[in-house]
């Protein structure tokens, strides 16, 4: 084992001489984050890896963010540190009864969210993330039906915000369903000057009370461009280090989560599965690689291109 500045400069001389492009999430630890190239949401790091120039793509995320890499960009070798960091709400849409869905909705279109299998991508008919889904639905149509899938929590709040009447899977993040509703309550009326923010994936009952809902990109805007001074963040904690960055002198407070973990917050174990010592040797070894049967990557990349053209 080396020690953690060891890791960094190996990390950054491994890119260096690989020509790798380091592309982190939000919720990745600090570390990871801070040495990457570019840090950003599912829309964002999409858009990274379809325009990069790099020969190889580390994805500091986890296996659907990846997949997504290769999708786009199928000439780069896709490397991610960890390759059991799944996602609970993309496993909770499992290919045969996902088909089966599909099939027995044939008038419907399938917009489905990027937390998904390439082989779920391939059944879609649009692709979105939360920073676009209201525009994407919003796009159609209004006498076309509409699956969307997978994510129940999302779907609700954009039956909501559309008034559009979909057909939803019934899938959730477990991270966003962890949040303890009456454990946020006491908190804000113990911070009542502080505004409540959330992610769309958490449920109903919290993004009702939230003054701003939006995706982690749109989280980190909004705290700096919002006049409070405090804000309770409900969405995984890793965000609380760039959001803390972009707004220094501004106290964040993250939402708590029903059971007592050590940290008292969400945090997503998927993504946490990447540490600097396995970020190292996968640049090093240039394994875990992430790979996409030609057949499903070609029919997942055309739902993929309509959410860039529709979200441009
Ligand atoms: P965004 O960063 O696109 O908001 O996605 C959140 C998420 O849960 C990623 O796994
Ligand atoms: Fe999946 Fe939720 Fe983790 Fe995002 S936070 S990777 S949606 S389990």
């Amino acid at each position: 084992p080396k020690t953690r500045s060891e890791y960094l400069e190996e990390i950054v001389r491994l890119k260096k001489e690989k020509n790798a492009v380091l592309l982190a999430h939000y919720y990745q630890e600090a570390d990871i984050q801070d040495i990457a190239d570019f840090v950003g949401d599912s829309l964002g790091l999409s858009r990274k890896a379809a325009e990069t120039d790099a020969d190889i793509i580390v994805f500091a995320g986890v296996h659907f963010m990846a997949e997504t890499a290769k999708i786009i960009n199928p000439t780069k070798k896709v490397i991610l540190p960890d390759v059991n960091a799944g996602c609970s709400l993309a496993e909770s849409a499992p290919v045969g009864p996902f088909k089966a869905f599909v099939e027995a909705h044939p008038d419907h279109i399938v917009v489905t969210y990027i937390n998904c299998t390439a082989e779920i991508k391939a059944m879609s008919d649009i692709i979105c993330t939360s920073s676009n889904a209201v525009d994407i639905i919003n796009s159609i149509p209004k006498d076309q039906k509409i699956i969307c899938a997978p994510d129940r929590n999302l779907g609700e709040y954009l039956i909501h915000q559309t008034g559009r009447d979909m057909l939803l899977w019934d899938g959730a993040c477990m991270v966003h369903e962890a949040f303890a509703m009456d454990k946020i309550l006491d908190l804000h009326k113990a911070n009542p000057q502080a505004k409540f923010i959330a992610h769309p994936e958490s449920q109903q009952q919290v993004l009702r009370v939230a003054s701003f809902v939006g995706s982690t990109e749109k989280l980190l805007n909004f705290v700096q461009e919002d006049k409070s001074e405090e804000f309770i963040v409900a969405t995984e904690a890793g965000i609380l280090h760039e959001m803390q960055k972009r707004v220094p002198n501004k106290r964040l407070i993250p939402a708590p989560a029903k059971e007592d973990n050590t940290c008292a917050c969400s945090e997503c174990h998927f993504m946490k599965m990447n540490t600097l010592e396995k970020l190292y040797l996968c640049l090093k070894n240039e394994t875990p690689e992430i790979d996409v049967p030609e057949d499903i990557r070609k029919k997942a990349l055309i739902p993929l291109e309509r959410m860039f053209e529709l979200s441009k």
